[in-house]
Parts: C-alpha cells; structure tokens; sequence
C-alpha cells in the first residue's frame, strides 16, 4: 500500500522534470533560432532592358533620362554628400525619390566622366542603378539608398526596422556581396578592373551604398583603371602610397634612400584588391553571434589572401568560391543542430 502511494507521489515529480526538459528544449531552440535565422533573401534582380531602370512601384522599366529630362524633371532637395569628385543631392523625379551627383571641380572631370561610362557598362545587380545622365552638364542620377554607404551599417541595423536583422546570415550575405561585385569586376564584360579608390578601409566602404533590403550595390566607380593582359598592370594614381591598408605591391619598393617618382614606381593588378578582403569582411561581419565561428572557417583564405605575392593569391572568384561553402556550411549545421532537437 506505502509503495503504492509512493508511485503516485512520484508521478507529478516525473510531470515536472518533463515540463523542464521541454522548456529546456525550446530556449535552446529559440536561442539557435536566434543564432542561425533561416529564409535568405535572394538578391532580386531589375530585370530592365539596357539603358532603362525602374525604381520603386513604377509599373514599366523606361529609358534613362536624357539632358532635357534631367534638366525639367530631376529637383534637387538637400545635399546629403561630397567627395573628391562629386556633389550628391537627395532630389526628386516624378515623385521618386533619386540621387543626383554633380562634378565638383574641373580637376575631376576625366574621373567624372570615367565612372559615368564604368556606370553604363557594369549595369547589374552588384552595381548602383543609373536613373540617367546629362554629359554636358557634368550631371548623372542614381537610384537613391537612404540608408547611405556601409560604414554606417551598425547604426542601420540598430534602427528598429531592421530589429532582429543583425545577424551573421545579413552580415554574411553582405559580405558574398562584397566579394561578388569583385569577382564581377575582374572578369567584366570591360576587361579587368582595380577598385583603385581603396587606400583605406573607410574609403574602399564608402565607394558602396547599403540598399533598403540590407544588401551591398558598388556605387563610386570613378576610378577602376583596366588592367592590360600581359602589360605592366596599372597604378591608383601618380602618388605614394603608404599605410598597411593597401597591398604591399602598392608601396614605394626602393627604400626611403630613393625618392618617390612615378616613373620609378612598377604597376601592379587586380590581386591588390583581394588583399584588401580579410580588412572589409572583418569590418562587415562584425561581432554578431556566430561572426567568431565564420572568422574561424576564413581563417586560410584570408591567410591566403595576405599573401605577400600577389601571384600566390587566390582570385577574387576563388575566395567568393570559398565564402559561399563557408554559408553553405553554417546553414547546414543549423539545420543538422535544430533536426537532433
Ligand atoms: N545613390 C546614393 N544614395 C545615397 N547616398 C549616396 C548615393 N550616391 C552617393 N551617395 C553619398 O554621397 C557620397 C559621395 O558620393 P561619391 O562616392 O559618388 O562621391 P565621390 O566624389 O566620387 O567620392 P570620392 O571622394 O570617393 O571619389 C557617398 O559616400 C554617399 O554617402
Ligand atoms: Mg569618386
């Protein structure tokens, strides 16, 4: 009869241990849940004709705007930034938002004119989209993406619409990006580019604008001189170069003992830019859960990457090779991790 009673006393104390283990169950699987968010949102392509765009709700892809229409229908609002080469005003066109960037100064002008024609060739969905353009008025209007460049990614995903957003599944796909307009770059249908605009981790993010659905879009194309096959290569500007930013092939090889000279100083190629990978990547992923282990999966491209060669890097289509399975990996692992639950 006592061990009876002692059975049924033990029942709610079973009921209590199975109530906490599936409680203990849940957190981990909201925690993972947290950790690896599932859905990837597909880049999603314009799909316009050449020389048309679309923005926003429009209906139809229309052709670019020529000077005439530019000139009638494109109203400045406020200027919301300037570099070397260009004033960009937030303005509108019809009721849409755009942005219309002006040359700054003379000087400029082949840069101007250089990333407007860069602009007309490397349309896609790695590139900003090109609204129009008015040669003779040294004037040229993009798609405008409010939330600016990359360099102020924190602060955006720290806006409460982008809540829960900032995670290493956006940072990563942020990151494929990045990686992806290089490897565009370097095998485009206008040769092979440098991103020479790239001196310091701040300027190489500011030649990229963050779009609304947190994905990168190269936007500054004012200086991607082409490197000849066979050639010398070529150099970013008639300068020195210093800083542990920019690859070493970039720096003065004489010693400090021979000046500076342009003539003196040999070309390089497209590797400078793969040795800048490791730097961007580090800043884009940030200090997200799950950022520690994708730094870890990186950790031999990026060796690879910095390596004081430039003939022993990898290409830029390699390491987007390598950062692919790397996401390829973690999804899995995610989905391995919440099926044992
Ligand atoms: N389409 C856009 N939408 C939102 N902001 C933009 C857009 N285009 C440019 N900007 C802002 O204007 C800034 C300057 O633009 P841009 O880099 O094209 O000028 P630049 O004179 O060529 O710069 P640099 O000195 O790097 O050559 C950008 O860093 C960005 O903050
Ligand atoms: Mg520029």
């Amino acid at each position: 009869m006592g061990s009876v009673r002692a059975a049924w006393c033990s029942v709610p104390v079973v009921v209590l241990c199975l109530a906490g283990l599936l409680c203990a169950n849940l957190l981990l699987y909201w925690y993972l849940e947290a950790l690896y968010p599932v859905g990837v949102m597909p880049h999603v392509g314009r799909q316009c004709p050449p020389r048309h765009f679309k923005l926003g709700n429009m209906k139809d892809c229309i052709p670019w705007l020529q000077c005439a229409e530019v000139r009638k229908d494109v109203r400045r609002l406020k200027l919301i930034g300037q570099g070397a080469v260009k004033k960009v005003y937030l303005s509108e066109w019809k009721g849409q938002k755009v942005a219309l960037s002006a040359l700054v100064s003379e000087t400029y002008r082949p840069d101007f004119l250089h990333g407007l024609s860069m602009l007309h060739s490397l349309q896609s969905v790695r590139v900003v989209q090109l609204v129009g353009a008015c040669e003779d008025d040294y004037v040229l209007v993009t798609e405008y993406h409010p939330l600016g460049t990359p360099l102020s990614l924190d602060d955006a995903l720290a806006m409460p619409r982008y809540h829960g957003s900032d995670t290493w599944q956006t940072r990563l796909h942020l990151v494929l990006d990045y990686v992806a307009f290089l490897s565009f770059l370097h095998n485009s249908p206008v040769g092979s580019r440098v991103m020479c605009d790239s001196n310091d981790l701040g300027k190489t993010l500011s030649q990229f604008l963050l779009t609304s659905d947190l994905r990168l879009v190269a936007n500054d194309l004012d200086a991607l001189p082409e490197v000849p096959r066979g050639g010398q290569g070529v150099k970013c500007g008639p300068r020195e170069l210093t800083g542990d930013f920019v690859a070493p092939e970039q720096l003065w090889p004489h010693g400090s003992g021979t000046p500076f000279t342009d003539e003196l100083m040999p070309g390089y190629d497209e590797k400078t830019d793969v040795w800048k990978i490791p730097d961007v990547t580090r800043f884009l992923l940030g200090h997200v859960v799950g950022s520690d282990v994708i730094h870890f999966h990186l950790f031999q491209i990026h060796a690879d990457c910095k390596r004081y060669d430039p003939r022993m890097r990898p290409t830029a289509r390699e390491v987007l090779s390598v950062y692919r399975s790397v996401y390829d990996t973690m999804v899995e692992s995610h989905r391995h991790t919440r099926d044992m639950l």
